[in-house]
């Protein structure tokens, strides 16, 4: 069977652009592949973490994975931090990681254009921990979002130096971005990819249903006053990014979305697009609220999810420090 594996960072509450960019593409595959899905703890404190809300926002997301859909019976969901050998081949590949090649990743350019207070070093070393956390699975294809394409490739380039030395011990992964729903755009910012830290136009898969239909009805559509239901990427991107929304959830065309809205505008079509938003976020936010309820559901779900990623995480571990040299303890 072939392997797949992903994480997102606990760093903030889960989003439309984290369920559709990443983890409802996810769910498709864990009858064809061995899936692994992994809250990447060890990844968020590059950045300063309050304590508890990380703790609290970690359970929430193993919560929201199983509420969206991936049974923790056909895939492996587990913590980072749980698994040792992330770090441990994370220092490893570190020494395998050129300053320069880690220099022109944008995610740095830009986390530490925002956090110039707090420039550490494993803001800077974050690839190669990355690198770590997908090398040791052997997968074969890796999906993200769009932007985390440069690091998927950076991967790449550290398994094939590691592998040009001794011989092949790493796969090369692949990075799998999804067609439609790979970049979804800020509500109130449609030339940026939807984030958390604009929460005015970022929906949260746990947003309270008034508060979805709020922040679409104040959806920034385009400064020409067409008023027409169009896609048009490059002159009315807020309308785009809306399109996109409705037709990933609606399974409906663009040209079918046209059609619909034909003559209407931005006031009818908007409330509709959050409509359909609240419909299908519904029972995915009644699903984490059960699951959160049952504390020790969740925890068997994660020991045991950390107990297979560890068998196999090791297996890769062992013939990687053998190959480098270390004595066999
Ligand atoms: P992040 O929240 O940035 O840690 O991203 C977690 C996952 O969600 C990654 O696979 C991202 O590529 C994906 N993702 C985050 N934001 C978006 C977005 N606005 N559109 C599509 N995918 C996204
Ligand atoms: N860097 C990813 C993000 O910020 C999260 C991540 C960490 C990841 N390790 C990974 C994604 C391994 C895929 C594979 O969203």
């Amino acid at each position: 069977k072939k392997v797949l594996l992903s994480g997102i960072q606990p760093s903030g509450d889960l989003h439309l652009g984290n369920y559709l960019g990443a983890i409802k593409n996810w769910k498709v595959r864990e009858d064809e592949y061995d899936c692994f899905y992994f809250m990447a703890d060890l990844h968020t404190i590059t950045v300063r973490q309050d304590p508890a809300a990380l703790r609290k926002r970690t359970i929430n997301q193993l919560a929201q994975y199983i509420a969206c859909g991936l049974d923790p019976e056909k895939n492996t969901l587990f913590i980072q931090s749980h698994v040792p050998q992330h770090s441990q081949l994370g220092w490893v590949l570190q020494c395998y990681t050129m300053f320069g090649e880690l220099s022109r990743m944008t995610q740095f350019k830009d986390k530490s254009a925002k956090h110039k207070d707090n420039i550490n070093a494993g803001l800077f070393a974050y690839p190669s921990l990355m690198a770590a956390d997908i090398l040791l699975y052997q997968p074969d294809f890796v999906p993200v979002g769009e932007d985390q394409k440069q690091h998927v490739e950076i991967t790449r380039d550290i398994a094939t130096r590691f592998n040009n030395i001794y011989g092949d011990v790493f796969k090369i992964p692949e990075p799998l971005i999804a067609k439609t729903g790979a970049r979804i755009y800020g509500l109130s910012t449609p030339e940026d990819k939807m984030s958390k830290s604009v929460p005015d136009g970022c929906v949260f898969l746990m947003d309270e249903p008034d508060v979805i239909a709020r922040k679409f009805k104040r959806a920034v559509t385009d400064s020409d006053r067409e008023n027409c239901v169009r896609y048009d990427r490059e002159n009315k991107p807020g309308v785009a990014n809306l399109m996109n929304i409705y037709s990933t959830f609606t399974g409906k065309s663009f040209e079918e979305i046209e059609k619909e809205f034909e003559g209407q505008g931005y006031g009818v079509f908007k409330p509709a697009v959050g409509e359909v938003v609240i419909d299908a976020l519904r029972p995915i936010q009644d699903e984490t609220k059960r699951i959160l309820a049952d504390k020790a559901y969740l925890e068997s779900v994660y020991r045991e999810g950390a107990k297979k990623a560890s068998y196999v995480a090791n297996k890769t571990l062992r013939k990687v420090y053998k190959k480098i040299g270390f004595v066999q303890p």
